[in-house]
């Protein structure tokens, strides 16, 4: 089988609305590696979109989910309950942020969390308003898209959207918002656009993940807290990318000394498998009505169970450490370039959550030619690496944690020498 020809079947088979970044094929993949099906090897620094936290096809997890498909594959959790659902809701419970009594529900994906965060939230409140932030990405469906702040290509022709969402910037310094304007702004919103006791909750990501891996200050989140608590609004910290030890720590709530009343998660929560789910304070989660909740495949038992592997492998392999580490590593490379690399903007992020900010030299005017022509020099060397941010500025660093060392270093070679070759500096 050849790219080129499976290119172009995908072209006459598939719409191109559903986007594809690569023109190569997929054939396997092993931790932090894939191969086409040319036989090409590739560093996976997109670990499918911060997916495979844990490596793709980590021994432990396959073993898992192929012990499970010898029981079996499907009953329908609100038909035929298995107890792996339950242990791991107790896990998840334990584990989220908040020392109060906790409730955890199983979905699919990370938007279909999201969606139920919200219906949640509004059965327990009564209320319909939800405020959210420019920059964040919640989505694909109709309340993640109107939840979403960044137009193209998310939200493009595809309104009207459900009405009562508001959104206030989401703070960052760098391009001029502070966090006193950030929450100025929602208190604005609650003088021209709606009443706060109207509003059921707010939601935001601690760490933007398409909107350009912005980290939300202390003090912001602090202040969307006291705002919740002044006006009886449920606070929701959507880390359908930041779990999963990605940033450090299990949640990357846990960099604050604030705690959400619900959280949503997908992503590396099961490895690859599909599984989201929600987390929150058991009377907030408890205001549903029964059927009011779950679908189909939510909860499937294969996503499951790689869900329990998954747990078991951050704690065995201490990746919350790892994640520490190798971010740290990766920074120090990159601050380092910066006196020979002017366009580095900004090199951030908790944990491997790490973004690397390209504005044009001198300026803070964002720099998105040069980001691609950095991802696309990098996959030529067959370093996958992945853009976000609403200018597309940003290169986000999304490496399974469970990377070998010696992978990490050369990985971080062929960058050094893509990003040397990109602005002329001999190597
Ligand atoms: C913060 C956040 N929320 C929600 C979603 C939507 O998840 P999914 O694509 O699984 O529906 C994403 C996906 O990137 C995300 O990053």
């Amino acid at each position: 089988m050849k790219n080129a020809d499976l290119q172009a079947r995908k072209n006459a088979a598939t719409p191109r609305g559903v986007g594809v970044m690569c023109d190569f094929y997929a054939e396997r993949a092993e931790n932090a590696e894939l191969w086409d099906v040319e036989g090409r090897r590739f560093i996976d620094f997109a670990a499918g979109i911060a997916v495979v936290n844990t490596g793709h096809r980590h021994p432990r997890l396959v073993k898992a989910v192929a012990d499970q498909l010898d029981r079996f594959t499907h009953t329908a959790y609100q038909i035929v309950p298995y107890a792996s659902y339950v242990e791991l809701a107790e896990k998840i419970n334990a584990r989220a942020p908040g020392d109060f009594a906790k409730k955890t529900a199983f979905f699919t994906t990370g938007a279909e969390a999201v969606e139920n965060a919200i219906k949640i939230a509004r059965a327990f409140t009564g209320r319909p308003g939800v405020i959210a932030f420019s920059g964040g990405f919640h989505g694909r469906t109709m309340m993640g898209m109107a939840l979403t702040g960044k137009v193209a290509p998310y939200k493009l022709g595809f309104g009207p959207f459900p009405g009562e969402v508001f959104h206030a910037p989401y703070p960052n310094p760098l391009h001029g918002v502070t966090t006193a304007e950030s929450l100025r702004a929602v208190e604005a919103l609650f003088k021209t656009d709606i009443d706060p006791k109207r509003v059921a909750a707010m939601i935001f990501e601690p760490v933007q993940g398409e909107g350009g891996f912005y980290a939300a200050p202390a003090d912001f989140v602090r202040g969307l807290r006291k705002l919740c608590n002044e006006h009886g609004i449920l606070l929701i910290a959507d880390e359908v990318q930041t779990g999963f030890a990605r940033t450090g720590k299990l949640f990357a709530m846990q960099h604050h000394d604030v705690v959400p009343d619900l959280t949503t998660m997908a992503k590396s929560l099961a490895g690859g498998m599909p599984l989201s789910g929600v987390v929150g304070r058991a009377d907030v989660m408890d205001a549903a009505a029964p059927g009011g909740l779950g679908g189909t495949y939510a909860g499937n038992p294969l996503a499951v169970a790689a869900a329990h592997a998954v747990l078991d492998i951050i704690d065995e392999e201490a990746l919350c450490e790892r994640a520490t580490m190798l971010g740290d590593k990766l920074k120090a490379k990159l601050i380092a370039l910066q006196d020979d690399i002017p366009q580095i903007a900004d090199v951030r992020g908790p944990g491997a959550m790490v973004a690397l900010e390209f504005c044009k030299a001198g300026t803070n005017e964002p720099d998105a030619e040069m980001t691609k022509r950095v991802q696309a020099r990098a996959l030529e060397r067959g370093l996958l690496l992945l853009v976000c941010g609403v200018y597309a500025n940003v290169i986000r660093f999304l490496f399974p944690l469970t990377i070998p060392d010696a992978v990490f270093d050369e990985a971080i070679g062929i960058l050094d020498e893509v990003l040397k070759e990109t602005v002329g500096v001999p190597a």
